[in-house]
């Protein structure tokens, strides 16, 4: 299976934060936000990813990922030059896809739940149809809104409807088979003139092979397109980091626990980042039995 990180758009609705600098750059607590998805298609796995932004980011992903070797990745970069849509990603990586199944993860999301794993698992396999994941929230009508009947089945998915017809809104991770470029290429711009990833899912709902995945209460869904949510997510972060003495997204002993390097490898880039707290971390699991990694 292949991964896209979606880490495109101006950012606008942080400015003044982001004229500078592109929005997935900016610091969640202590690490990068591209962390957060990247760290997501590695825990289900992924290792050939496709980082898809701006085409005056791509240096500065370069900057910080270059081409993932050092974490047992692959990763290349593509530039979306227009806010165009999220499923325009998929015409973009049509190449990078071929015929594989795909994963989609959008730049600003962050997933975090002892049992990620065990969700991912049965993505990772998936090869024919869709799976989104719906996450109750106070405020569905920003996102894209999943409809049931009365036993709960998907009868529809909504994109930012007035009234919305559930709590459930759809979260930035998609998983796809490779129809998936065959459909956006015959989508239509939407009203806000973007090819809409929820019109994606509709067509898959429509063949019967849509699959949502309702992530449970305990399970932690945050994006960070707004000031708030940005610093609600660094609040987040920070709190279950420093009540556990762990570290969320660290994708360093993600690559290492997945087997995606080796404890030498993993040594070598704690040294990298010495003088961190962050290296510290990562000094702390290179050391032979610690009970973090068990
Ligand atoms: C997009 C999608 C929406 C989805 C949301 C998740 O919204 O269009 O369906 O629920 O991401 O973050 P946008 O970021 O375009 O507002």
């Amino acid at each position: 299976m292949k991964g896209i990180i979606l880490a495109g758009g101006t950012g606008s609705r942080l400015f003044p934060v982001t004229f500078a600098t592109c929005k997935q750059l900016l610091p969640i607590y202590d690490k990068p936000m591209i962390y957060f998805p990247l760290a997501v298609l590695m825990q289900a796995y992924i290792r050939e990813i496709l980082i898809i932004c701006l085409p005056k980011d791509i240096p500065r992903f370069q900057d910080l990922l270059a081409d993932g070797s050092h974490l047992g990745l692959n990763i290349t970069y593509a530039a979306q030059p227009e806010a165009n849509g999220i499923a325009e990603s998929f015409i973009i990586a049509e190449n990078f896809i071929g015929s594989d199944p795909v994963a989609l993860v959008l730049g600003d999301n962050l997933f975090y739940g002892h049992n990620i794993e065990e969700i991912l698992a049965p993505c990772q396999k998936h090869t024919d149809g869709a799976i989104v994941f719906g996450y109750h929230v106070q405020d569905p009508e920003r996102y894209g809104v999943v409809a049931f009947d009365e036993k709960r089945n998907v009868t529809n998915i909504v994109e930012k409807p007035l009234k919305a017809p559930s709590s459930y809104a759809v979260t930035g991770l998609y998983f796809y088979d490779a129809n998936v470029v065959d459909i956006a290429k015959q989508l239509k711009p939407s009203p806000r003139g973007e090819l809409e990833i929820t019109d994606v899912n509709k067509v898959y709902l429509a063949q019967n092979k849509l699959k949502v995945i309702l992530l449970e209460k305990g399970f932690a869904w945050l994006d960070s397109g707004t000031h708030a949510a940005l610093s609600q997510a660094s609040t987040y972060v920070q709190t279950i980091q420093e009540r556990q003495g762990i570290q969320i997204a660290c994708v360093e002993e993600i690559a290492y626990k997945q087997g995606f390097i080796d404890h030498s490898k993993l040594q070598a880039l704690a040294g990298l980042h010495a003088s961190s707290a962050y290296g510290a971390y990562l000094q702390s699991i290179a050391t032979p039995c610690n009970p973090v990694l068990n």
